[in-house]
């Protein structure tokens, strides 16, 4: 995430969830170092004071159309300057404001001013979200090219469960990203991401398995979705939370993965398979869990389909990205695999190695392409090296 130094206009409107966004100011103030101007309306300063929001962004809150006359043009000179507009939380109000051009308080002048560069973090009732009125100014400031960070499924303010709750502040944050920072290479691309462990049932509720946490796909699929494209991430078993803003199936096994990739797989642009789909899987699967006292002497294995043959078989066209964790001879076994299964490049790194793949935040890659091509990554962030794996291949596909 870039932040440091861009211009944003914090717009708070009059929703419950207002208190979350003190966190996302001092996030977005102290830890990504972002010049944060807070604009709050009449009804959000009847949920939280001012005061809180000026101690974290340094500067006084704007809050009055008319007050500081001098200055009277201010809603222009900051509409013009800011880089983003971010409503966070934003009522079913100032969207309704914005979809009508009705400019009648600072916040709701300063969008109208804007254009398109305010974003909407959607906060509401989940029958205020679901009513038509609503929807249908949600999808006209969506034409219009507004980003709208649609709200999640859960518990209310209002003691009701629904589809209304503010978006975590990582997928606010994310979005945020994506909006200023995306240079948009990936735009009406299609991607398919995979992600994380499949599980090989036993029975009901034993597996074989493996380590992956899902963190270096999820990095592939914001990276995608952050330039972007049109993501699809397909998810086995993850530790880290799945991204709540990209379209996901989540799968256990290998063989549920191969049938959401290949149903999935006719129009995708890329493929970057970084699940770790278990190699072998029970030859049988109990239908009921083995009691203790009927342990088998053996179970026996067979060989998982191999995905990316699977989803070759109907589509010749995307690239594809394969995944190797290799601890001897890496490269040259990489290289073999990368030829056999058609894959146009293939991602080899050493878990043997401290602070790479597997249950890291970190990862260090060699990636090898087309024409005996090469290249080295070292070790730093997976989102750092999803970054550079996805440059890297569209420049090389
Ligand atoms: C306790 C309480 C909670 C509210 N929460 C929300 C909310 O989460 N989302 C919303 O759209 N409106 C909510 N409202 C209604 C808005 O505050 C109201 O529509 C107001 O006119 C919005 O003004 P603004 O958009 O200018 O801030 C709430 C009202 C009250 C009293």
């Amino acid at each position: 995430m870039i932040f440091r130094n861009k211009k944003i206009v914090l717009g708070l409107t009059g929703g419950i969830a207002i208190y979350k966004s003190a966190s996302l100011l001092r996030r977005l103030v102290n830890d990504e170092g972002a010049d944060v101007t807070v604009v709050m309306t009449k009804s959000a300063q009847k949920f939280m004071s001012p005061l809180i929001f000026e101690t974290f962004s340094g500067k006084p809150v704007l809050t009055d159309m008319f007050e500081g006359i001098r200055i009277s043009t201010r809603h222009v000179d900051l509409a013009t300057s800011a880089d983003a507009i971010l409503v966070a939380p934003a009522t079913a109000n100032i969207v309704a404001k914005a979809a009508y051009g009705i400019a009648d308080d600072f916040l709701s002048t300063l969008i109208l001013t804007g254009g398109n560069k305010t974003i909407f973090a959607l906060a509401m009732n989940d029958k205020m979200y679901a009513n038509p009125i609503t929807q249908a100014n949600i999808q006209k400031l969506r034409e219009l090219g507004y980003g709208l960070i649609e709200p999640e499924t859960g518990d209310l303010a209002c003691r009701t469960t629904g589809k209304g709750r503010l978006a975590d502040e990582s997928v606010i944050l994310d979005y945020l990203d994506r909006r200023l920072n995306g240079s948009g290479f990936l735009v009406e691309k299609r991607v398919i991401v995979t992600a994380g462990a499949t599980r090989e049932f036993v029975d009901p509720v034993r597996f074989i398995s493996n380590k992956s946490t899902g963190k270096m796909g999820f990095a592939l699929a914001r990276e995608a979705a952050r330039q972007g494209a049109d993501v699809l991430l397909i998810s086995g078993a993850t530790t880290a939370p799945i991204p709540a803003d990209i379209k996901s199936i989540r799968v256990e096994s290998a063989k549920q993965m191969e049938k959401a990739l290949v149903e999935n797989a006719g129009l995708a642009d890329f493929l970057f398979m970084a699940a770790a789909v278990e190699d072998f899987c029970p030859a049988e699967i109990s239908e009921v869990k083995i009691k203790k006292n009927e342990a088998p002497d053996h179970i026996s294995l067979s060989i998982s389909p191999d995905l990316i043959v699977s989803f070759r078989s109907v589509n010749e066209k995307a690239c594809v990205v394969g995944f190797s964790v290799e601890t001897v001879d890496g490269k040259a076994r990489s290289t073999e695999k990368m030829k056999r299964k058609k894959m146009d490049f293939v991602i080899w790194n050493d878990p043997s190695k401290s602070g790479v793949g597997f249950e890291s935040d970190t990862n260090e890659v060699t990636m090898l392409g087309p024409n005996g091509k090469e290249w080295f990554f070292p070790k730093t962030t997976k989102r750092e090296i999803a970054a550079q794996i996805i440059q890297t291949v569209v420049e090389n596909c």
